[in-house]
């Protein structure tokens, strides 16, 4: 559910009609909505309540401070996979103890950030990763606790790019081979194995492979604990789906109990690393209609929005609901909403039922707060959109719109080039 909706034919957020932002703001630009953002956050928050848990926010799908300060007030941890994902999350002000830290290819100096901060949990992908941790860790005196990323072999029956639990898959480490790692692992002096994770995708809407996937890391925590390996936590990851059309991935209540099912009397502290669940209805694009193209076979509303500010659609293929701002009267009609950028590819939304639009017209793209801005991109050295936040009948800009000096910042031309030789 969100609280973006209709009010006297005009859309709002919450308390504020979305034209108003527009004027005020200029387009395009990413909307958020406070109630919707807690409100989910609470939703999944509370389906856990009855084990000890810790609801880690995964930034990469939101990384704005002004959201990851809604889910830290409402007491989350974060999961970050890079240096600057880290950065992002103490700069918001999270409890180090609630960060966990994933990736396939931490560096040593992200190892190093991570072990200054003292984090929850380093989510382990490999036995390389696994020694450097180790060496770095010793140079600092320190021991890092330490999960294996294991890869259950589960098939999230999602798209080929966001399945992660299949043995063809870069990410973590084969079930089978997993003991011997921990072992491993426990014999190391900087080491301290104290949690098992996996994650097996995104945008998963169905609870049964999540269910496969927990009944074949728990067969892992008996082992491990019957080897004096003392598991604490398990790391679920993320992957929970949305409804961004028609599908109807269960609801968290639902989620959590078929986990807290299958996992029946195993005692541990659980970790969620839910993203999109939080933020994907929580937030839209707004962009502004430039021309309206009628050809042969297709009408185009070229948007002053594209592929470089939300790339989900071209990238993956993937389906998100465009509403006017203010539905015009009149017949329905197919149409393209594409992006102002030099390739075919440049589209938010193919074969839409809309009636007629004008240039100047206003359409939101829903469902953008996950993945959204997080991927956005300079591409044809367009700045990136503003990002705003709603609560009940006021906004607040949270990242400025860039300028053109930002897409040069850092950049220098070599004198010899100034020089004319
Ligand atoms: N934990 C780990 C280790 C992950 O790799 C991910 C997402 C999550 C948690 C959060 O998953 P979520 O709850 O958001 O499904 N850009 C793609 C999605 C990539 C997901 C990558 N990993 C998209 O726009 O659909």
């Amino acid at each position: 559910m969100h609280w973006f909706e209709y009010k006297e034919g005009r859309l709002h957020a919450e308390e504020v009609p979305l034209e108003k932002i527009a004027r005020k703001v200029g387009t395009p630009f990413y909307c958020y909505s406070y109630r919707t953002l807690k409100r989910h956050y609470q939703v999944f928050e509370e389906a856990f309540r009855k084990v000890p848990h810790v609801v880690c926010f995964s930034v990469k799908s939101n990384s704005s401070l002004a959201v990851l300060k809604v889910f830290l007030r409402e007491g989350a941890g974060l999961d970050v996979v890079s240096g600057g994902e880290l950065f992002r999350a103490l700069k918001a002000g999270a409890d180090p103890k609630k960060i966990v830290f994933s990736g396939v290819g931490k560096t040593a100096r992200e190892m190093n950030e991570a072990l200054s901060a003292g984090i929850l949990l380093f989510n382990v992908e490999s036995e390389q990763e696994l020694r450097a941790l180790n060496d770095i860790a010793g140079k600092m005196a320190l021991k890092a606790p330490v999960a294996l990323r294991v890869n259950p072999d589960i098939d999230a029956n999602t798209h080929p790019y966001i399945s992660t639990g299949l043995k063809k898959n870069k990410f973590g480490i084969q079930i089978d081979r997993s003991v011997e790692l921990y072992r491993l692992a426990a014999s190391l002096g900087h080491i301290e194995p104290v949690g098992v994770h996996c994650h097996i995708g995104s945008q998963i809407v169905d609870f049964r492979p999540f269910v496969e996937a927990l009944a074949r890391v728990k067969d892992l925590v008996v082992r491990l604990r019957q080897e004096s390996i003392p598991i604490r936590y398990l790391d679920l990851g993320g992957g929970l789906g949305i409804t961004y059309n028609e599908e109807t991935p269960p609801h968290p209540g639902e989620y959590a109990a078929a986990l807290l099912e299958e996992a029946g009397d195993l005692e541990c502290t659980f970790v969620l690393e839910p993203g999109r669940v939080l933020v994907g209805n929580a937030g839209i694009l707004v962009s502004r209609v430039q021309v309206v193209k009628s050809g042969p076979s297709k009408t185009f509303a070229v948007m002053d929005a594209g592929m470089n500010d939300c790339i989900r659609p071209s990238l993956y293929g993937a389906y998100q609901a465009v509403w006017p701002v203010e539905p015009r009267e009149g017949e329905k009609a197919p149409v393209d909403i594409v992006g102002p950028i030099c390739e075919s590819g440049d589209f938010l939304a193919k074969d839409r039922l809309l009636a007629p639009c004008e240039p100047g017209d206003l359409l939101a793209v829903m469902s953008t707060g996950a993945y959204g801005f997080t991927m956005a991109s300079n591409y044809n050295s367009r700045p990136r959109a503003a990002e705003v936040l709603v609560r009940d009948d006021r906004f607040w800009v949270i990242r400025k719109r860039e300028k053109y000096e930002d897409l040069i910042r850092g950049e220098s031309i070599p004198e010899f080039l100034e020089e004319g030789e």
